[in-house]
C-alpha cells in the first residue's frame, strides 16, 4: 500500500504556507531514513526565509529543521548495519535547506532523512519534547567543534564523580555564552559542560534559574548597561580558568561586537555567532560565522558523527542532554506550522514553538 504524504509548503517566495499533497519519498540512498513525523519544532530560520527569501530555494519547497517520529524505512547501509530499524523512535536535523529538494524538508509527514544527523531517543522522552533539539543541537556543535569556529573538545556522557575531582586542579577552561536563554544557548550550554567547560551565559533574570539548571555556572542580565565591565571582571577573576572563547548564540551586530570587545580585552581569542560578523573586529580576536550543516560538510563529518552518532543517544538515555528550552505547542497538525512560524517571529524566552502531527 502506498502512504500518503501531505506537506505544509511554502508555493512560491515570501508566500504563507499551504497544505497539500507531496510525493512519498523516493530514491531512499544507502545512509536515509524515512520517518512518519510524529512531530516538528519552527526556527527563526523559518520565518526569516519567509519574510526575506534567501537560500536559492526552487519554489515550491518544504521547510523544517526539526523533526521526531518513527522510522517506516531505510536505506541498505542503515539496513545492513542495524544503526536504525523500522519502528525505531528517532529525532532529526533535517537537511532541506541545502538539498534543493523538497523530500529532505521537515515540515510534512514522511520526510527523508541523512542518518548522520539522526538519533534514536528513549521511550521516556516523548516526541513533542525530543523535538526541540536538532537543529540547536547542530548549531551548537558547528560553533563548539568545527577547527575553523571554537575547535573545542568534543563532549562525553562521562559525568563527574567525587572519585574525579582534585583539589589541586586548575579551574577548567571558561566559554562566554552570550544568550543563555535562546534555543540554541541551551545546547551550548549542555554540550559545553559536557566538553568540560564552565559556561558564563547572559539571560533575563526571569530565566537565570532555566540557565543554571542547564548547567552554566553563572549567568547575567545582558540589559544592565555594565553588562560589558561586569563580564570582563568576572571572566578575569581568579578561579575563572583561561577563555575558552565565545559563542554569539544571538547573532545581532551588537551581541557579536560585545563578545568580541569582551575577547579582546581578555587578552583575545574566538568568537563564533550564528549569524553576524562584526564589521571591524579587534586585531587579535578571530570572528566566524556558524553554519550548522557544517558539521555534515567540514571535516569528513567528523563533528556530526561524534555528537549525533554518539553523544546524543547515550546522554539522552543517561540525562546528561536534556530536551530544552520546553516545547510551547501551537497546535496538532500540518495545518498548524504557519501558526508556528507567526508565534515564533513575534517572540519567545526559553521556549520552543512545536506543532504535533
Ligand atoms: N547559523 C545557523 O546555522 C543557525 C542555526 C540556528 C539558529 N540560528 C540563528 O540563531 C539565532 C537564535 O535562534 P534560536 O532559535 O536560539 O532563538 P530563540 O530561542 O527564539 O531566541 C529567543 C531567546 O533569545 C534571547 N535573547 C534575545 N535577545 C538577546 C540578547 N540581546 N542577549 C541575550 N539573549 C537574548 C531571549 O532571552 P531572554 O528571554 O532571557 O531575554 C530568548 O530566550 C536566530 O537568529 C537564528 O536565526 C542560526
Amino acid at each position: 500500500m502506498q502512504l500518503v504524504n501531505y506537506a505544509a509548503w511554502i508555493p512560491s517566495e515570501k508566500a504563507r504556507l499551504e497544505v497539500g499533497t507531496s510525493p512519498f519519498p523516493t530514491h531512499v540512498a544507502a545512509d536515509e531514513i524515512v520517518i512518519k513525523n510524529h512531530a516538528v519544532a519552527v526556527n527563526p530560520v523559518d520565518w526569516k526565509i519567509q519574510v526575506s527569501g534567501g537560500f536559492g530555494l526552487r519554489y515550491p519547497y518544504i521547510l523544517g529543521d526539526d523533526v521526531a517520529g518513527e522510522v517506516v524505512e531505510v536505506g541498505a547501509a542503515v539496513k545492513a548495519a542495524g544503526t536504525f530499524k523500522p519502528g525505531d523512535r528517532v529525532i532529526a536535523h533535517a537537511l532541506g535547506l541545502g538539498a534543493n529538494n523538497p523530500q529532505y524538508g521537515g515540515f510534512q509527514l514522511y520526510p527523508k532523512l541523512k542518518i548522520v544527523t539522526a538519533a534514536k531517543i528513549p521511550d521516556d522522552i516523548p516526541p513533542w519534547n525530543a523535538v526541540v533539539l536538532p537543529l540547536s543541537v547542530s548549531t551548537a556543535a558547528a560553533g563548539l567543534y568545527l577547527k575553523t569556529n571554537l575547535g573545542l573538545k568534543l563532549p562525553s556522557v562521562k559525568t563527574s564523580t567525587s572519585s574525579d575531582i582534585d583539589i589541586d586542579s586548575k579551574p577548567p577552561p571558561t566559554l562566554l555564552l552570550w544568550g543563555g536563554s535562546s534555543s540554541v544557548g541551551s545546547s551550548v550550554i549542555q554540550l559545553a559542560v559536557a566538553s568540560g567547560y564552565r559556561v558564563i551565559a547572559t539571560a533575563s533574570p526571569s530565566n537565570y534559574g532555566y540557565v543554571k539548571a542547564l548547567g552554566a555556572a553563572l549567568v547575567l542580565d545582558y540589559h544592565n548597561p555594565d553588562i560589558e565591565t561586569l563580564l570582563i571582571a568576572v571572566l578575569r577573576a581568579e578561579g575563572s580558568g583561561p577563555l575558552a572563547g565565545a559563542y554569539d548564540a544571538i547573532g545581532s551586530e551588537a551581541t557579536v561586537s560585545v563578545s568580541a570587545r569582551i575577547v579582546h580585552a581578555l587578552g583575545g581569542g574566538r568568537v563564533t555567532s550564528v549569524i553576524s560578523i562584526p564589521s571591524q573586529p579587534p586585531h587579535d580576536v578571530t570572528t566566524t560565522r556558524i553554519s550548522s550543516a557544517a558539521i555534515v560538510t567540514q571535516e569528513e563529518g567528523r563533528v556530526a558523527r561524534k555528537v549525533w552518532g554518539e553523544f546524543v543517544p547515550a546522554a539522552l538515555r543517561t540525562g546528561v542532554l536534556k530536551p530544552r528550552p520546553d516545547e510551547l505547542i501551537v497546535g496538532r497538525g500540518l495545518y498548524f506550522v504557519q501558526a508556528g512560524l507567526d508565534k515564533q517571529r513575534e517572540g519567545v524566552s526559553a521556549r520552543k514553538v512545536v506543532v504535533t502531527l
